[in-house]
C-alpha cells in the first residue's frame, strides 16, 4: 500500500516537473526569438537580457532534465504548446516575457512541497523558483511598473 502511494506521487512530481521542462524549453526558444527581433532604443540592452533569459531557461531545463533522468524516467523533448507570440514590440515582448516567468514561478512552487523529502531536489528546484522570482521582479523593472 505504501509502495502505491509511493509510485502515485512520483508519477505526480513526474508530471508535474516535465511541465516545468516543457516551459523551460518553451522560455528558451521565445527568448532566443525576442534577441533576435528586438529594435528600437534600448535593443542592445534587451537583447542582452532576451540572450541571458535564454541560457538560463536552458540551464534550468537540464536541472530538471537530469532530477528526471536520475528518477530513471522519460523527460520530455518538445516544449510546451502555449504559443510564443511574434512581435516587433519590445514592450509587447517584456509582456510575454513577464506571463512566461510568472507561469515558471507557480509551476516551481507547485513542485516544491512534492520534493520536501528529497533535500537534493528540493534545494536545486528551489534555486531555480528564486531566479524566476528574481525574473518577474526584472521584467516589472524593465516594465517600469
Ligand atoms: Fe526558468
Amino acid at each position: 500500500m505504501a509502495k502505491k502511494i509511493q509510485k502515485n506521487a512520483n508519477v505526480r512530481l513526474i508530471k508535474e516537473l516535465n511541465k516545468a521542462l516543457g516551459w523551460e524549453l518553451r522560455a528558451s526558444a521565445m527568448y532566443a526569438h525576442y534577441a533576435a527581433y528586438v529594435q528600437g532604443i534600448e535593443s542592445s540592452r534587451l537583447e542582452e537580457h532576451f540572450n541571458e533569459e535564454s541560457v538560463e531557461s536552458m540551464g534550468h531545463g537540464r536541472t530538471v532534465r537530469d532530477i528526471i533522468a536520475e528518477l530513471g524516467e522519460l523527460a520530455v523533448t518538445d516544449r510546451d504548446t502555449a504559443p510564443i507570440v511574434h512581435t516587433l514590440d519590445s514592450r509587447m515582448m517584456l509582456e510575454e516575457a513577464l506571463k512566461t516567468e510568472k507561469g515558471a514561478a507557480a509551476q516551481y512552487a507547485k513542485i516544491m512541497p512534492m520534493v520536501k523529502n528529497q533535500p537534493r531536489f528540493m534545494h536545486a528546484l528551489m534555486h531555480i523558483l528564486m531566479d524566476e522570482q528574481r525574473a518577474v521582479v526584472e521584467v516589472e523593472r524593465l516594465l517600469a511598473r
